[in-house]
């Protein structure tokens, strides 16, 4: 069977930024994982060009409106083929090809009777091009989607007979449970059409810069109103309208979307394809949106994170593993650099980095640099075992979209590997004369990290390139299933020293996100209490998730500058275990390291350790900050260090 996978197509009124780049790497890794496991893949993005707003950009730009789109379209292009994104067609949607789709299926629709002409009144949000009745304005004016002001528009317009569909729709949910996943997004969407569906306008005839009408309606002052126009996009890409020849890629297996655009994903785009008696998606992958430290990115903001400037800082692939692993898919994430580096310097330059060094090192001492799997499963047969159960948990949770699980469960490969050389220490049986049992243990080593490649490739392909290389094995359909899937091993290793994959991060590459302006020209309201409220809800968490934090009292007893950095002071804080702990703190703007001796401290107290500047950090503070500075929180009354806070 083969799969097809899509990415929303992208507004030309603004270059890329950090929230295009996630769904376009979540989408480039499902289609890699296909294409590893041997599937026909076919992968489309692209551009969506056409509608009022693209018009206004284009004429604020001082540009005419296609040499503007063709501008920023490019932009997006270039910058996909840059992080070699694998798509196999660029849509645009002024693409001639595409525009005959649409009206292909406007004319298939109309004839069905799903489409009728009448009038429409209503409050238009341009930026969204969307209608909204208006018990749903805030203060009556406001859209609730963006903020922005809506005006009155009324106008002849074609209308989809989307109620007709509702029904429809809903059984379809009810007997397909992974048509929206994360599945807990389905049942906003669910309630939607239960609410009842209006039938949609679908043209439009205050502005032209669009999809004309089909000459069969003879009614060219009607332009088809953008979302349609967009939508069509997935199975024009295929040929639809034309000759059809890509067409048996159709339905699409996942067609990721963030959660913004869901309902016209999950309710629109079903229904247009029922009236176009075509068979539904099996998923559409709802994500969720970034912040940038913890607020929302916007132009006037200034926080905008723009992808290639990361990428040029820290590197795409490590952007991507970032991204797919911080967040769990569904949810909305926060870009910090800070816990970027984090994962830099303790998940890809440790963990992962560091196995790569030491299989080569001791392959090198031990043995030249070849090294036979022969012995592996006489000394090693308890690793095996748990290798193979962390590689067969992890297809089902790259299929259900869990990208964060995944990489989580992929790293327990690692920590097999580290685990096995800590414990068996083959440069103790070296010196005992045990040398098979020390290659053993660098052959089982080197496979976990040959297995664990292969099904890292897909988000970060690169760099486990070059692990294979440095290996010498190629990572391919051909190694998935004989590695993977029969859980073999690879025979012999011819070692090649390759230069360390993943350099530590000590400082930021990047400069910080300018501070929020407390007196800076207020904004249209966003949202109303309502949706505010709603918001909010998509980020409770249940009280056992807030129990995993464990949180103490800590004593500072002992505070250092750390040289050389601006913000770090290195802190030894009793936390009652005993041992002091090292924390190293950014907070030196706010405190100096004397003021801090043998005060109190909130500290998390189950965090990873990190490495920052070269030093352990055992903890951190919990500090509160805003634009007049940042303060440290501490307990009210003295508390014996180790108090548990919750
Ligand atoms: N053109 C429509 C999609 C039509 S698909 C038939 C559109 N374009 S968009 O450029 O505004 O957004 C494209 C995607 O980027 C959407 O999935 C949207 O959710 C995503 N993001 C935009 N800002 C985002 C964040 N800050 N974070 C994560 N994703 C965000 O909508």
């Amino acid at each position: 069977m083969s799969k097809y996978i899509t990415t929303p197509i992208y507004y030309v009124n603004g270059e890329a930024h950090i929230g295009h780049a996630y769904t376009t790497f979540i989408a480039d890794t499902m289609t890699r994982y296909e294409k590893l496991k041997g599937e026909d893949t076919y992968f489309l993005t692209g551009t969506d060009e056409h509608g009022q707003k693209i018009e206004e950009s284009a004429a604020k730009n001082g540009k005419p409106t296609q040499e503007f789109a063709d501008e920023i379209s490019a932009s997006f292009k270039n910058l996909w083929d840059e992080f070699e994104i694998s798509y196999d067609r660029f849509i645009r949607t002024t693409d001639e090809e595409h525009k005959k789709g649409v009206q292909k299926a406007f004319e298939v629709m109309y004839s069905k009777g799903d489409i009728y002409k009448d009038f429409y009144e209503g409050h238009y949000c341009v930026s969204c091009e969307t209608f909204f009745p208006e018990t749903q304005l805030i203060d009556g004016e406001f859209c609730p989607d963006c903020g922005r002001s809506t005006s009155i528009v009324k106008e002849e317009s074609y209308f989809f007979k989307l109620s007709k569909y509702e029904d429809a729709l809903l059984k379809h949910y009810e007997q397909n449970p992974d048509f929206i996943l994360p599945r807990s997004r389905a049942n906003e969407v669910i309630n939607f059409v239960k609410g009842g569906l209006r039938d949609l306008s679908v043209t439009r005839t205050s502005f032209s810069w669009g999809v004309k009408m089909p000459e069969s309606m003879n009614d060219d002052k009607h332009v088809m109103y953008v979302w349609l126009d967009a939508l069509m996009n997935y199975i024009t890409a295929l040929g639809y309208g034309k000759d059809d020849a890509n067409m048996h890629y159709w339905p699409a297996s996942a067609q990721f979307v963030g959660k913004d655009i869901l309902r016209f994903h999950a309710i629109y785009w079903p229904a247009f394809l029922m009236s176009l008696d075509l068979p539904l998606p099996k998923t559409i992958g709802a994500h969720g949106w970034w912040t940038r430290d913890g607020e929302k990115m916007s132009k006037s903001k200034g926080n905008v994170i723009s992808p290639k400037e990361v990428a040029d800082a820290y590197g795409v692939e490590n952007l991507r593993y970032f991204m797919l692993r911080e967040v769990p898919f569904g949810q909305d994430g926060d870009f910090s650099q800070r816990a970027f580096i984090d994962r830099i310097n303790s998940e890809l330059s440790n963990d992962l980095g560091n196995l790569l060094n030491r299989i080569i090192g001791m392959s090198g001492k031990y043995s030249d640099y070849e090294i036979s799997s022969a012995d592996v499963e006489k000394y090693h047969k308890k690793e095996l075992d748990a290798m193979n159960d962390v590689l067969d948990s992890l297809d089902s949770l790259m299929e259900n979209l869990q990208t964060h699980r995944y990489l989580e469960e992929l790293w327990k490969l690692f920590a097999i590997g580290n685990k096995a050389i800590e414990e068996h220490a083959p440069w103790v049986k070296m010196k005992e004369d045990k040398k098979e049992e020390a290659l053993a243990t660098v052959a089982l080593v080197a496979n976990i990290l040959a297995k664990a490649s292969i099904m890292l490739h897909p988000v970060m392909p690169r760099t486990t390139n070059i692990v294979a290389d440095a290996l010498n094995f190629e990572i391919n359909n051909g190694s998935y299933r004989e590695l993977v899937l029969d859980k073999k091993l690879l025979k012999l290793f011819n070692i090649k020293v390759v230069p360390p994959l993943f350099p530590r991060v000590e400082e930021p590459l990047m400069p910080e996100a300018p501070a929020s302006q407390p007196n800076a020209p207020k904004e249209a309201p966003k949202q109303s209490k309502e949706a505010v409220t709603a918001k909010e809800k998509d980020n409770l968490i249940e009280i056992g998730q807030f129990f995993e934090t464990s949180l103490k009292v800590g004593v500072i007893v002992e505070a250092q500058e750390v040289p050389k950095s601006k913000k770090l002071l290195k802190l030894q804080v009793d936390l009652g275990e005993g041992k002091n702990r090292q924390v190293v703190a950014g907070i030196k703007e706010f405190y100096s390291a004397e003021s801090l001796l043998n005060t109190q401290v909130c500290v998390v107290a189950n965090l990873k350790p990190a490495k920052l500047m070269g030093m352990m950090s055992e903890g951190m503070l919990l500090a509160a900050k805003d634009e007049e500075g940042l303060c440290l929180i501490r307990p009210e009354k003295p508390k014996k260090a180790g108090t548990p806070i919750g």
